[in-house]
């Protein structure tokens, strides 16, 4: 009873973008475990991890919309108020990475990134908190950082990443500390090396290069996050807000 008063989702609304895959799944299906509907926003849909969710007995659906385009976001929002009546939740994690040495990148590349991580969660966090603000919803935002955000991790080069998670962190604070009257609570969560497709996509001898960096020698479970985050978005954080926390591992200890 006490886990379930601090800790449980049941009659919640969670939206969590870029679900169809990776970390993204994976919270979508621990928070429809800790009873939430989920609303997933998705660029190519995601009925494989509705399906997941739903034949374990949970909520979801999803709608195809791309966090970088204004119209897309007003629509899927527009609709899962239709279908749902409310957002308690977002989970802004839609996001993509770039290893590129800044002389190599072009100015395209650059702007790719930081549309899809800093300005794409901008967009999202900007609609749903409207949403909770009109209708005095005391919700829960967490953005989507990486350790990135706090150290410049190597050998590879990605600064448009880097900075485009610093300014994740930032953003969190300014968000936090901006809507802190309406019962709104913004924070962000910042991975280490996570095994996941955005991962898989890295050559082994890079992969090889980050082992002895990490302290545990190893990349996290896209599961280790649940915890954090359902910590973030339940009761049990209502004095948490502003914060990163970071899930790494210990990699930015060193
Ligand atoms: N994997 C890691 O090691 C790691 C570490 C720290 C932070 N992160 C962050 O976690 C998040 C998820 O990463 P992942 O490893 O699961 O990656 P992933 O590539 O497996 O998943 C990213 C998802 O975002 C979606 N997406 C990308 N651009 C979009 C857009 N414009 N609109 C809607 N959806 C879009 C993709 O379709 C995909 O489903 C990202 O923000 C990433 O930066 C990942």
């Amino acid at each position: 009873m006490y886990l379930e008063e601090m800790f449980g989702l049941s009659g919640k609304t969670a939206i969590v973008t870029g679900a169809g895959r990776g970390i993204g799944q994976v919270i979508a299906i621990g928070l429809a475990k800790a009873g939430a509907e989920i609303a997933i926003i998705s660029r190519s849909g995601a009925a494989e991890t509705v399906r997941m969710i739903t034949e374990d007995g949970g909520k979801a659906y999803d709608i195809k919309a791309d966090v970088t385009k204004e119209e897309d976001v007003d629509r899927a929002i527009a609709e899962i108020m239709e279908r749902s009546g409310k957002i308690d939740i977002l989970f802004n994690n839609a996001g993509v990475c770039l290893h590129k040495a800044t002389l190599d990148a072009t100015i395209e590349e650059w702007r790719n990134v930081i549309d899809i991580n800093l300005t794409g969660e901008y967009i999202m966090a900007r609609a749903v908190g409207r949403v909770m603000i009109e209708k005095g919803i005391k919700g829960s935002i967490v953005n989507m950082a990486s350790m990135s955000g706090t150290v410049v991790n190597i050998p590879q080069w990605q600064a448009s990443y880097n900075a485009s998670k610093a300014g994740v962190i930032h953003l969190t604070k300014s968000l936090a500390t901006e809507w802190i009257d309406y019962g709104i609570r913004v924070n962000s969560l910042s991975p280490g090396y996570m095994a996941t497709p955005m991962a898989e996509d890295v050559p082994q001898e890079l992969k090889d290069a980050w082992e002895p960096l990490m302290p545990m020698h190893r990349m996290g479970k896209p599961e280790e996050l649940i915890p954090a985050i359902l910590y973030l978005v339940s009761p049990a954080a209502g004095y948490t807000t502003g914060a990163d926390i970071i899930v790494d591992g210990g990699y930015t200890c060193i």
